[in-house]
């Protein structure tokens, strides 16, 4: 059961405010059907899990408050999810599963980082974005080429009619952290430049700009996966998060995994972008080990991962 926000496309982002109080309204409804198309009853749940951040705090306010409320009035326990790592754990809904300790490529709308995940408790990060996420990387670009938000997708489909013919330059930084609002910066300059000989130039080659950032974002993202996996010697490596449903990015992985002879992970298209059920998987491996949080939980809006 998915309750949308389709409010935000008119303002290019999420509205905290807005997202808060839609929340708000759709999160009772929801839980409803979602219980009725399971056809599961109240009575049969065993724990409420609750994603507690990084997010916004509005938002995490009610989900919090909704899920003590009902957790107290029907006598469970309540778990605490961390939402970067439910995003790790979409990698364990299907067979096959990647074996500790293996690499996970974390993209999203709030988050780009590499981390080793040691088993289900223990997460090191070793590599983050200094500004912006690789969703905001697409995002942003998008809305330059006056794209629809989120520009993700969009972007991922149009790729597919163009070629990456443009060359944005890769960012220069040291280890396994990354940057991505050099590059927007740099395709903001390259548009204007154009814009000004050819005022349909972005209308004329929406394809290949599209293919060209679309083929810089996921080298960007593969060049440090691969330092990643040379540094630890890992050879089991994951992609999660929104990002990851990106057909180039996917591609980009297994046929890099083939040549280095990783073994690799994609979580199937819907358990990409934010889903319940990755955060049901985590739940459940929490429940197993009787990691339950306290009712006095309160919304963590910087939740670290680690
Ligand atoms: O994980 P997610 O649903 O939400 C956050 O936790 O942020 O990720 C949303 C992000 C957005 O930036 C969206 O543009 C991006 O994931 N995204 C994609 C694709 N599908 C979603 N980016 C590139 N290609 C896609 N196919
Ligand atoms: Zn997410």
């Amino acid at each position: 059961m998915i309750a949308d926000q389709k409010v935000h496309a008119l303002y290019g982002g999420v509205v905290p405010e807005l997202a808060s109080r839609n929340h708000q309204v759709n999160i009772i409804p929801a839980v409803d059907t979602a219980l009725k198309n399971a056809g599961v009853g109240k009575e049969e749940l065993d724990a409420i899990a609750v994603v507690n951040g990084p997010g916004l705090l509005g938002s995490l306010i009610v989900g919090v408050t909704f899920a003590k409320t009902l957790a107290a009035a029907l006598g469970l326990p309540l778990i605490e999810i961390n939402h970067h790592r439910a995003h790790i754990m979409a990698l364990f809904i299907d067979d096959p599963v990647p074996a500790f300790p293996f690499l996970a490529l974390t993209v999203s709308g709030g988050h780009t980082q590499i981390s080793i995940m040691k088993n289900f408790r223990d997460i090191e990060v070793i590599g983050r974005t200094l500004d912006d996420a690789a969703g905001e990387a697409f995002d942003k670009t998008g809305k330059l080429f006056g794209l629809d938000y989120p520009a993700g997708p969009v972007i991922d489909r149009l790729s597919k009619l163009g070629k990456p013919v443009f060359e944005f330059p890769e960012p220069k930084i040291e280890g396994l952290d990354f940057s991505f609002s050099g590059l927007k910066t740099s395709i903001l300059y390259f548009v204007e430049k154009k814009l000004r000989e050819d005022p349909d130039f972005v209308k004329n080659n929406i394809n290949d700009l599209c293919a060209s950032v679309q083929d810089r974002i996921v080298s960007i993202l593969m060049n440090k996966v691969i330092k990643a996996a040379q540094q630890t010697g890992i050879k089991e490596i994951g992609i999660a998060g929104g990002v990851s449903a990106n057909s180039g990015l996917r591609t980009a992985l297994t046929q890099k995994g083939r040549e280095a002879g990783w073994k690799t992970y994609v979580p199937r298209f819907e358990y990409c972008t934010d889903n319940a059920a990755m955060v049901a998987i985590t739940a459940y491996y929490k429940f197993l080990g009787k990691d339950f949080a306290d009712f006095s939980l309160n919304p963590k809006p910087r939740y670290s991962v680690d």
